[in-house]
């Protein structure tokens, strides 16, 4: 991680209330993985001290483009779009661990609620780019709220749930996980913490029945691993990124732990923010 200069590209409001903003910064763009985030600090220092964190959304390394897409949610996020092209902001990353793939799998289940489409649109363009085929399930709370087609690669299948039943399925995401799960190796998902609780749920009830673990282990694949570490997350059939508050976002503050099941308390923005599912506590509250 290091920080890293970025000019910025474009910005446009592609929801009401959400930005995706396309900054220049070649540094970060080379061997950023999906999953992984910036830690982002306004360019005047105006008294917003305090970085903020976004998933990145997209990475180019070929043109050093990265993106992020991002809620205006007070003083800070919205000086982001008041930024015009040229201007220059101060990213630091990228910073936390990456989904991870298992090589066996073909088949990409992604989910997302709300801006948690920022947490995993990178791993689409990953995936495809490896050959994989991806289904994205999208929930949001109206048409109004849904993430538009044309952002994403016309490889991706996308189907939409809205709470209110404005376009697509009408209840939430969750519902339209078994229909899928059999077809998918692996699921990768970002969103509010009870939709991630709730995909934990499912994927737990069919342990040992989905993804990976029905295409047969490689020697060692019995073995258990470490929490947090990248075999743990690859074996896993659903791997979540965690939305967590995050103060310092470099390990210091520990203001943005969650609990997991060895008892072991872990850093979001250390250890995370993608995990295994099977390693949270959701009991703890979701
Ligand atoms: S945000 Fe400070 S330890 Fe994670």
């Amino acid at each position: 991680m290091r920080p890293a200069a970025a000019e910025l590209v474009d910005s446009r409001e592609i929801l009401p209330g959400q930005w995706l903003q396309a900054y220049h910064a070649p540094d970060l763009a080379v061997g950023s993985r999906a999953g992984q985030f910036v830690h982002v600090r306004t360019g005047d220092f105006s008294g917003m001290v305090l970085r903020r964190p976004f998933s990145l959304n997209t990475v180019d390394a070929a043109t050093g483009t990265v993106t992020i897409h991002f809620r205006v949610f007070g003083r800070g996020t919205e000086w982001f779009t008041r930024l015009r092209p040229g201007d220059q902001i101060d990213l630091f990353g990228p910073l936390g661990r990456p989904f991870e793939v298992d090589p066996r799998s073909r088949h990409l289940l992604l989910v997302a609620g709300g801006l948690g489409i920022a947490g995993v649109r990178m791993l689409a363009d990953e995936a495809i780019r490896a050959g994989r085929q991806v289904t994205l399930l999208f929930g949001a709370a109206s048409a109004r709220e849904v993430y538009p087609s044309t952002l994403l690669p016309d490889e991706v299948e996308y189907v939409v749930a809205t709470d209110d039943g404005s376009l697509g399925h009408r209840g939430f995401v969750t519902a339209l996980v078994p229909d899928y799960e059999a077809w998918a190796d692996q699921a990768f998902a970002c969103g509010p913490a009870p939709m991630l609780a709730a995909l934990a749920r499912l994927a737990a009830g069919r342990r040992g029945r989905l993804g990976v673990a029905k295409l047969g282990r490689k020697r060692g694949g019995g073995r258990t691993d470490p929490t947090g570490s990248p075999a743990a997350r690859r074996k896993a059939f659903l791997q979540v990124s965690m939305e967590q508050n995050m103060g310092c976002a470099v390990g210091a503050c520990l203001g943005c732990v969650v609990m997991t099941m060895s008892g072991t308390p872990q850093r979001v923005c250390r250890e995370g923010p993608v995990f295994a599912a099977e390693e949270i506590a959701w009991e703890g509250g979701w």
